[in-house]
């Protein structure tokens, strides 16, 4: 390579504190910054600290105030409930400054945080905003996710308010929020003074007197709030993420870093332009909605598109290509997960001819592994460019990518393409030495990390030095495998933890094994991901049953699957356990969960010496035959 990404690139690498600080340039702040980046006393990075600014200013006021208050800001689309509704800046802005007001008079001051448990509604987006607006510290947790989940994000947040919904609306059912609420904060020991929920018109929700409000009452009274100067390095949001146990980390983003990364993104690595009509097709509870759906497409004054839907089934696999020619979207980014039920649905993409598409230029895929034969469907069907591209909770934005709005790179599937400028990214085997061309390794980043990047876990350093900075000292653990081959070229070959990604959703097989482990027959167990052709992953369970259980091993088996759907939720999506007569371990009894991932996928075993018996293994094929 020897364009005009690779002068970029060397450009950051040369003086990565002299190439942000020019990035930084580009967006409006109340008192610009005079640093890159500073070390704390733990040596973590802080970017842009002694800058000031307002990342909901960056949002909306900043263009309202440059005469755009009329552009759509927000388009709202919900097939699930056959609405649809559109903002404009000036609009967006002033319900946003008015539940600013609304959380102000509820007592939310600077930097207190507020736990946001919402469906894809514009409320949700409004609120993340209004928080952003007065300096208080959102943390969105997923819909999906059940109460006791809930529970332990509250507990580790401390919020000062929750803000809810009365329900959430999926496919066939409407799933009432306001007993997952309850039950969440009788479960967590921290006390909130308030929720406020937004009562949809499918359930009304019981509000308890006193500590319940009515979101559509209390903004009738509401006075709008002011954006407030923020220090560049005071957190913008927490985002819990699965790690290899049952607690969570929380991901802290920045307001500084974090608008800076947000708006070259989508310059570099979205080759959008200020007015375009972007949809990322994804969860506002997750990192891809909190960048593209929310933050990153409005501080670059675009408009952004909040679908409340399914690729497939709402109603069919036309769906996602509906959207498209009715707002005129411009680029399409989603989890190849979605496309994989697009394409088992509607195998000839009939759907994507049927609507008129043109508005469409190009496609991003990530969150997971874009599969070849994915990348060749859509790529043969679309004759759009499709692009991958690597990123994680923690970065918040791409490591690797096609930098199209530097030069279009060839692609070549199964590969994210090259290190976006911003991140060193190297390939260390297990001895901390750099490998060769095409060998794999740990791949990790070299510190300082780049704006927007976390600059550590929510009041825990401890966790931050052991989960990503202690292995391999200057750089960043990312905890995927992979490898760089001859043209430099970035292949993400998978997690080397205990994490799995089921349908683009990052979940923890430890966490799993925890609570499998904690029923009363269990002897031992293993949870681990097995391949499946639609949700790239899915968790597996195999269970020893201890000696003494009475029980029918099928009747162990349902109350697992219910267990583990009441403690993380529906999406876990558990629902195979394998009841065998003992578990393969090594000598010391450490459980071989790798040789059982690799015996379930028809893969060769490369079972370690130190086996205590390998005459287990095919025990257990018969077992997975019998079941
Ligand atoms: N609130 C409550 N429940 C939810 C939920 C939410 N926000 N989202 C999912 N669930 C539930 C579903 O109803 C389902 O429950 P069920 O077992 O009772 O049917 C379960 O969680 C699994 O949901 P899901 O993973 O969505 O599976 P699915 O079979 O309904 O749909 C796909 C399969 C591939 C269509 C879907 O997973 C998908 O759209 N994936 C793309 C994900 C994505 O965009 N990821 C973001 C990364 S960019
Ligand atoms: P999350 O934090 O939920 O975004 O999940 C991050 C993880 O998803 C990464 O560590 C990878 O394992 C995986 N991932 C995300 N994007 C890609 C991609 N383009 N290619 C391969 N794996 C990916």
């Amino acid at each position: 390579m020897s364009g005009q990404y690779q002068q970029q690139y060397e450009h950051f690498k040369n003086d990565p504190a002299q190439f942000w600080l020019a990035q930084s340039k580009r967006i409006p702040w109340f008192t610009p910054p005079s640093t890159a980046y500073t070390q704390d006393d733990n040596n973590f990075y802080h970017w842009f600290a002694d800058g000031q600014l307002n990342t909901c200013y960056l949002a909306l006021d900043h263009h309202v105030d440059a005469g755009f208050g009329e552009q759509t800001a927000l388009i709202y689309d919900s097939p699930v409930t056959n609405t649809k509704k559109q903002y404009t800046y000036a609009e967006l802005q002033h319900e946003v400054a008015k539940f600013a007001g609304v959380m102000r008079d509820l007592g939310v001051e600077q930097g207190d945080c507020v736990v946001i448990y919402m469906p894809m509604i514009p409320e949700a987006v409004i609120g993340m905003l209004a928080c952003a607006r007065i300096g208080a510290v959102h943390s969105v947790v997923f819909g999906g996710f059940a109460a006791h989940e809930l529970a332990v994000r509250i507990d580790d947040a401390k919020p000062k308010l929750v803000l809810s919904a009365s329900c959430g609306v999926e496919v066939n059912t409407v799933i009432e929020y306001k007993p997952l609420i309850d039950n969440a904060l009788a479960l967590a020991s921290h006390k909130i003074a308030h929720c406020v929920i937004y009562q949809r018109e499918y359930v009304t929700a019981h509000l308890m007197p006193g500590r319940d409000i009515n979101w559509a009452e209390a903004m009738q009274t509401a006075q709008p709030v002011a954006p407030v100067a923020l220090q560049g390095d005071h957190p913008l949001y927490i985002l819990y993420t699965s790690g290899t146990t049952g607690t969570p980390k929380g991901v802290v983003r920045e307001n500084a870093g974090h608008a800076v990364a947000m708006h070259y993104s989508m310059e570099t690595v979205y080759g959008m332009k200020p007015g375009d009509v972007f949809w990322a097709a994804s969860d506002i509870g997750w990192v891809v909605g909190h960048s593209y759906i929310v933050y990153a497409p409005l501080i670059y004054r675009c408009t952004t598109v909040l679908y409340e839907g399914k690729p497939v089934r709402t109603p069919d696999a036309s769906a996602f290509w509906r959207v498209v020619a009715e707002h005129k979207v411009n680029a399409l980014f989603s989890a190849p997960t979605a496309f994989r039920a697009i394409k088992k649905e509607d195998p000839k993409a009939l759907g994507f001819k049927q609507y008129d598409t043109s508005s469409l230029k190009r496609l991003f895929l990530a969150g997971e592994r874009l599969d070849p034969p994915t990348y060749n469907w859509l790529k043969a069907h679309t004759n759009l460019p499709v692009l991958d591209h690597w990123w994680q909770t923690e970065t918040g934005w791409a490591i690797a990518c096609n930098p199209i709005g530097i030069e279009t790179l060839e692609t070549k599937p199964g590969s994210a393409t090259v290190p976006t400028p911003g991140f060193d990214v190297q390939i260390l085997n297990m001895e901390g030495e750099q490998c060769a061309p095409n060998e794999s390794g740990a791949v990790v980043i070299k510190l300082p990390l780049p704006p927007g990047c976390l600059p550590t876990i929510w009041q825990n350093d401890e966790r931050f030095k052991a989960g990503y900075l202690n292995e391999y000292p200057g750089y960043y653990l990312s905890g995927d495998g992979g490898y760089i081959d001859d043209d430099g070229y970035l292949f993400i070959m998978g997690r080397t933890d205990d994490v799995i990604n089921v349908a683009g959703h990052r979940l923890s097989t430890g966490e799993m094994e925890e609570i499998v482990a904690s029923h009363d027959a269990v002897a031992e167990c293993a949870v681990f991901g097995v391949n499946d052709s639609l949700k790239g992953q899915l968790p597996m369970a195999m269970i020893v049953l201890k000696d003494d259980c009475t029980d029918e091993a099928s009747l162990v088996e349902q109350q697992l699957v219910t267990l583990v759907r009441e403690q993380i939720g529906a999406i876990a999506c558990l629902k195979t356990i394998v009841h065998v007569a003992r578990l393969p371990k090594t000598r010391s009894g450490k459980i071989l969960r790798k040789n059982l991932r690799q015996l379930v996928d028809g893969e060769e075993l490369n079972v370690p010496s130190t086996v205590d018996d390998a005459s287990i293994f095919d025990e257990i094929k018969s077992s997975l035959v019998a079941s």
